[in-house]
């Protein structure tokens, strides 16, 4: 179990998925920032779930910084994927990076838990969190425990749901 109550959780998912976003709208009221720019390179933030401290690590999705997300892996307690339910056609790029991502050796030899969130569900082109998980090829993840929720990120539905999920795995 976390003795320490801390875990660093690794944010990732395509540019413009809403990482930022949600994680924005987890942190207290108080310390919430009012617009929200695509992130460069990566971002750390902090918030509280019941009594575990969450390190989040907001990874730009951008195609040029994508190869930092695996410096990442060795030091991650979990993993959020963060997909826009209304991007049809770059879910197919998302899927090439879970499936980099899930086949990379420093995440192969750990159980680490997966957390996706279908985000945008407020969209009228975003598809169901069914279909997200059967475009996105999550039945065919063996060797970890991995949970989808539909989530918007701006108004936080769907959220608490999921980080409830990944806090109860990471006990
Ligand atoms: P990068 O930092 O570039 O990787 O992008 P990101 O995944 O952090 O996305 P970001 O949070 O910057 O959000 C991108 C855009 O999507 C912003 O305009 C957000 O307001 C919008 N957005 C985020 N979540 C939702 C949502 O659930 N619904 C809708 N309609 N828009 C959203
Ligand atoms: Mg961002």
């Amino acid at each position: 179990g976390l003795r320490n109550e801390e875990a660093n959780i690794l944010v990732v998912g395509l540019d413009n998925s809403g990482k930022t976003t949600i994680l924005n709208q987890l942190k207290s009221e108080d310390t919430r920032a009012m617009d929200i720019v695509p992130t460069i390179g990566f971002s750390v933030e902090k918030f509280k779930s019941k009594s575990l401290t969450i390190t989040a690590f907001d990874m730009s999705g951008q195609g040029r910084y994508r190869t930092l997300w695996e410096q990442y892996y060795r030091d991650c307690q979990g993993i959020i994927f963060v997909v826009d339910s209304s991007d049809k056609i770059r879910m197919v790029v998302a899927r090439d990076e879970l499936d980099s991502l899930i086949k990379h050796p420093e995440l192969a030899i750990k159980r680490v838990p997966v957390l996706f969130f279908a985000n945008k569900m407020d969209l009228r082109d975003a598809v169901s969190s069914v279909k997200v998980s059967s475009l996105m090829g999550l039945e065919d993840i063996r060797d970890k425990p991995w949970h989808i929720c539909a989530s918007n990120g701006l108004t936080g539905e769907g959220l608490h749901e999921g980080i409830e999920w990944l806090t109860e795995q990471l006990k």
